[in-house]
């Protein structure tokens, strides 16, 4: 099982309570500039995937290349948690890239 807490207001948010599905991909340490690229745009004002290259599994979520891995997950139970929503899920695939290394969140790499 594996969870994340999502913010109401995201337009991920809603994308994940009404799909049932979810993927986490764990970032490499030289893919900061990805996790700008999807941290600090919403995707409902723009098309955060056009130009950039994923795949789909057994979810349909999309899967990263380059990351240090990822989770493939099916919500199997929510949390209200205030301003955000837990979603639990329970990971249906996954996989650990080894040669990669996983990126540590550092306050000043995103602010
Ligand atoms: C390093 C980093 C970590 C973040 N972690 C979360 C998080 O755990 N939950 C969340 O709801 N938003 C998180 N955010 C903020 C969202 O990524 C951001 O609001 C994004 O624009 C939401 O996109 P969306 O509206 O397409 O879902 C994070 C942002 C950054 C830069």
């Amino acid at each position: 099982m594996l969870s994340v807490s999502i913010g109401k207001t995201r337009y991920s948010h809603d994308l994940i309570k009404d799909s049932g599905v979810f993927a986490v991909n764990v970032l490499s340490d030289k893919q900061i500039a990805v996790g700008k690229h999807f941290g600090f745009k919403s995707g409902r004002k723009t098309d955060k995937f056009e130009g950039i290259e994923y795949e789909t599994l057994k979810t349909g979520s999309p899967i990263l290349p380059d990351t240090a891995g990822y989770f493939d997950c099916r919500v199997v139970n929510t949390c209200d948690a205030g301003d955000h929503t837990i979603f639990i899920g329970e990971v249906v695939d996954a996989e650990v890239y080894e040669d990669n290394h996983p990126l540590l969140h550092r306050h000043e790499d995103f602010f």
